[in-house]
């Protein structure tokens, strides 16, 4: 997920351009970019870094134009630096783009570019799109775009300059967001509404496969067909915050709407010749007897569901180690441990601490990671990536899910590799996979009752959470997740373990929040449930047990059917919900908890 703007009009482009892109840096910010035609053809100044170090740059080079595009990046093909920022300009400094998206077919585009002789500079995706419209280029702009769409394959919004049509920007978009602001000192195309507020709220919403050819006092619209279309404008009332939130009030209730998308990107990138599949194609998983699965905070409870999935399809030992002990307990791994680390940053001192710990022990190390480019990506053996985009709320939501889904693909994976389960089996696996991010969304629909529910919990001084098995390992993110951002005292506990102790802290009024989504272990639930009710509990109950009534005492969401292994991403909505409006409901800073930080690079 980048960030793109555009502007043609009658008033310097450039400081209209940053200002915008300071509005979009919530969808990327490794890197930043600016095209600006002033003739005879681009000034381009781009940049890795936040968007001050472009800010910087210009400084030091002014340019002038009133007509430029801009770009900040979210890495996901070639890591964040000065050549892989965008704009993209193709070789014959003819064509500038930015994009937002990815072009799953980039690479047999490149292959067939580079026999017409055409030379790369950057190891995107993107730069693609430029080259290939400069290779079709025929006098006509709107005709190159349509071509080049026609060509692409994957998710895209563009904006586009050519040298020779200096007075118009065009625009096209396919599964990415873009919309088209118009005011009288000039138009723009951006991929958020922020980016253009302080300008217009007169804003047009470009449909899939639409193009919009801008100028600086016309809009037209026009389909794949050529076929000009009517289009009308949207009055936006929103503020520049709410917008960048999407409209909602804090980025976290935002990042957990967008699961279900984030599940289908990760997945795409997963499966079918996608990016990540590759490179566990080249992972030789019958050379290890052990897996090591390492990291911290919610990404080790994405590691303690991983262990279940791992030993049931892969039948290999897995064990989780919190980072920050693995780093300094002399572990016990070797060249025949696969350690597996998982972070959202790939900037977290413990786990890049561990990392370098197994390798210097002469384990091979396997990272899931989510920025690009960063320290654990770079330095790990083998490296997949999930798709969640930049999360920007301390407590992780998206960036989880989209590590569960992943780490399942590995161990589907690798327990075919491994003869532990036939193509048959995996194909039938992979097809529940490919199901959830309906199923999430199913649940998000239930916001309001989970809301209701959550701003009854507020007075609440500890609430624990149970469950068995693999739901025990959700249970841990629930209660996780429940403390960072309400401040509320939590445990989660293995159902079994209660009457061992826990049990006697349970009285009147007490809250267990108890997952039950396996039906092999449905039974043993209820009789924790019921042990903790006949001591004056409440109960939040979250599954699918048709046994369980909601009274008094017990309240129920159910969950859509889902096999026991992967039923962990859909818990994990309601728990993230329930979390959220708890805090909500107690008027907390929601996006930048008390005492923590998005990533913890320090020990
Ligand atoms: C989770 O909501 C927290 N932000 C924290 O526990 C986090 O999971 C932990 O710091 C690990 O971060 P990483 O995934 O970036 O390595």
């Amino acid at each position: 997920m980048c960030g793109i703007i555009g502007y043609v009009g009658s008033e310097s482009a450039v400081p209209i351009i940053i200002e915008g892109l300071k509005k979009l840096e919530y969808r990327g910010y490794d890197s930043a970019g600016i095209a600006v035609y002033n003739t005879p053809g681009f000034k381009v100044v781009k940049q890795k870094g936040r968007l001050a170090a472009l800010e910087s740059a210009l400084n030091g080079c002014p340019v002038y134009g009133t007509m430029g595009i801009g770009h900040t990046r979210w890495a996901t093909h070639g890591e964040p630096s000065d050549i892989n920022s965008h704009p993209h300009v193709g070789s014959k400094n003819k064509i500038a783009v930015v994009h937002n998206g990815i072009i799953e077919n980039y690479r047999q585009i490149k292959e067939y570019l580079e026999r017409k002789g055409i030379t790369f500079a950057s190891q995107t995706d993107s730069e693609v799109i430029a080259q290939l419209a400069e290779y079709y280029y025929n006098g006509d702009i709107l005709d190159t775009v349509i071509r080049v769409s026609n060509a692409l394959e994957g998710s895209y919004a563009l904006g586009i300059m050519c040298v020779n049509e200096p007075d118009t920007l065009i625009a096209v978009k396919k599964d990415n967001p873009l919309i088209i602001g118009v005011s009288g000192s000039g138009n723009f195309i951006a991929s958020d509404v922020p980016a253009v507020l302080k300008h217009t709220n007169k804003i047009y919403y470009l449909n899939d496969k639409e193009i919009a050819v801008i100028q600086k006092d016309s809009v037209r619209f026009f389909n794949i067909g050529k076929e000009p279309l009517q289009k009308s404008t949207e009055t936006v009332s929103w503020t520049v915050d709410s917008a960048e939130k999407g409209g909602y009030p804090h980025f976290m209730l935002k990042e957990i709407m967008e699961q279900p998308k984030v599940l289908r990107d990760t997945l795409r990138s997963s499966v079918d010749g996608g990016d990540n599949e590759k490179v566990l194609d080249s992972v030789d998983i019958t050379r290890f007897n052990r897996v090591v699965i390492t990291a911290c905070g919610s990404a080790y409870n994405a590691g303690v569901v991983a262990k279940y999935v791992f030993e049931r399809l892969c039948r290999i030992l897995t064990e989780t180690e919190l980072a920050s002990e693995f780093r300094y307990k002399n572990a016990i791994v070797d060249e025949k441990t696969l350690v597996i680390l998982i972070s959202q940053s790939g900037e977290t001192a413990d786990t890049i601490a561990a990392m370098r710990e197994a390798k210097a022990k002469g384990a091979a190390t396997l990272s899931v990671v989510n920025v690009v480019g960063s320290t654990v990506a770079k330095e790990s053996d083998y490296c997949v990536y999930t798709a969640a985009g930049p999360e920007i709320a301390v407590a992780t939501t998206k960036a989880f899910s989209a590590q569960l889904i992943l780490l399942y693909t590995l161990a589907i994976r690798f327990s075919v590799k491994l003869g532990k389960i036939t193509r048959l089996e995996e194909t039938a696996l992979l097809s529940e996979l490919s199901l959830l991010p309906e199923k999430a969304a199913d649940i998000l629909k239930q916001v309001d009752s989970i809301q209701k529910y959550a701003s009854e919990c507020v007075g609440y001084k500890s609430i624990f959470f149970i469950g068995r098995n693999i739901d025990y390992s959700i249970a841990l993110e629930g209660s996780l997740k429940l403390k960072e951002i309400s401040y509320i005292h939590s445990e989660a506990y293995a159902g079994g373990e209660l009457k061992h102790g826990t049990i006697s802290l349970i009285e009147d009024n007490t809250l267990v929040v108890a997952i039950s989504t396996n039906k092999r272990l449905a039974g043993k639930i209820m009789s924790n449930v019921e042990q903790v009710i006949s001591r004056g509990a409440k109960v939040l109950l979250i599954g699918n047990c048709s046994e369980a009534e909601e009274n008094e005492k017990v309240s129920i969401v159910t969950l859509p059917e889902c096999g026991e292994l992967f039923s962990p991403s859909l818990s994990v909505i309601v728990l993230q919900l329930f979390s959220y409006y708890v805090a909500a409901n107690k008027g907390l800073e929601i996006d930048k908890p008390r005492n923590l930080a998005k990533s913890v690079t320090v020990e």
